[in-house]
């Protein structure tokens, strides 16, 4: 029995926000922009929208595409950086937003690669009696962006991809996985305030701590490597070769990191999906719209191999081999 991905959806907020526009917020170039991360533009919700209504409008396309009922959805676990508010988890207002019924919801935190932790937990959901699960990856990074710190600022979007998982006993579906943290450079990558260390304040938001603070250069080099290690390993787990795999999804987060990942792989680009240009680094959300894109474009059929890899805060890296 294996669990497999029934029905995919995505949303991004229809707001652009460009390197041009950029330009006119920092000292930045579009130039520099795309030359060091890749980006051309990415989407930003409006201030009214929140995480949970980028999630809910995602999910309702994927249980749509699933051909089933979000009355019939049974578990519903959201990857997020960004959650609406601290609790209640973001999962559970999704759930009221889409009419499921009493089932279990959840957030989990696991940064960039949270949205493939979740997925691997709901592969466990489903090898122990769930019918289905609704899987969602989704971000508002801008509402922690800090629009002055143009190292950060250039970076993220906004957006939520979500698939439903079902059972299945064909060929299809998750083949393997591989997931690791590291705490021990939390401060590389963090939002100082907002919990129990640093309570929001006067002082707190007059610092600027409920933001992205990152040392991008340092966050640089070592997911470059986490990214390569957990491409090997989910594909070391299974007995693939980086050369059977029909696609690569990695974690959109700069161009130069997907293309060091695919070089260690020995993968040319054209086996590499990528969607960075047009959305940022948008978190959690970044695999499932990327993998509900590249379905679009006819860049998936049935019987391929897929990989997905990431790396994000913690640090947390990880990946998940998918027969589709
Ligand atoms: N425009 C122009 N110049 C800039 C900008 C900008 N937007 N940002 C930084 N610079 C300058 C810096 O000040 C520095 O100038 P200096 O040499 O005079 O000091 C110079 O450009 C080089 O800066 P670096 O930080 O070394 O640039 P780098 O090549 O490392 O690129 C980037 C920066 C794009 C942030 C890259 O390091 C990166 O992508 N890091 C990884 C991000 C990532 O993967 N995050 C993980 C997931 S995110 C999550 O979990 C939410």
């Amino acid at each position: 029995m294996k669990a497999y991905i029934a029905g995919i959806g995505s949303y991004v907020p229809e707001k652009i926000l460009t390197n041009f526009d950029l330009e006119k917020m920092v000292e930045t170039s579009d130039e520099w922009i795309r030359t060091r991360s890749g980006i051309r533009e990415r989407r930003i919700a409006d201030e009214h929208v929140t995480t949970s209504d980028l999630a809910a409008h995602a999910a309702k396309k994927a249980i749509e595409s699933a051909k089933i009922k979000p009355a019939d959805v049974e578990a519903i676990i959201i990857a997020t950086a960004t959650p609406d508010m601290l609790f209640p988890s973001t999962a559970c207002l999704v759930q009221s937003k889409i009419g499921a019924r009493k089932i279990i919801s959840f957030d989990i935190s696991a940064g960039c690669t949270g949205w493939l932790y979740a997925l691997s937990i709901v592969d466990s959901f489903i090898k122990t009696g769930y019918n289905n699960a609704l899987v969602i990856g989704a971000e508002e990074l801008t509402k922690i962006t800090d629009y002055t710190d143009r190292s950060t600022c250039v970076l993220f979007g906004d957006a939520a991809g979500a698939v439903i998982v079902k059972k299945t006993d064909d060929t299809s579906g998750i083949i393997s996985s591989f997931f690791a943290s590291d705490g021990n450079s939390w401060k590389l990558l963090h939002q100082p305030a907002g919990g129990s260390k640093i309570p929001a304040s006067r002082e707190s938001v007059d610092k600027k701590l409920h933001y992205i603070k990152m040392d991008g250069n340092e966050v640089f080099k070592v997911a470059v490597r986490a990214m390569a290690e957990a491409a090997i390993e989910t594909l070391r787990r299974a007995d693939i070769s980086a050369e059977q795999v029909d696609l690569l999804i990695p974690h959109q987060a700069n161009i130069r990191i997907i293309e060091a990942t695919a070089k260690r792989l020995k993968m040319p680009m054209e086996r590499v999906y990528v969607n960075l240009d047009k959305y940022g680094n948008t978190s959690a959300a970044s695999i499932p719209i990327a993998l509900d894109e590249a379905l679009q474009v006819g860049r998936i059929k049935k019987g391929d191999l897929i990989l997905m890899v990431a790396f994000g805060a913690g640090f947390t890296w990880g990946g998940v081999l998918i027969r589709w």
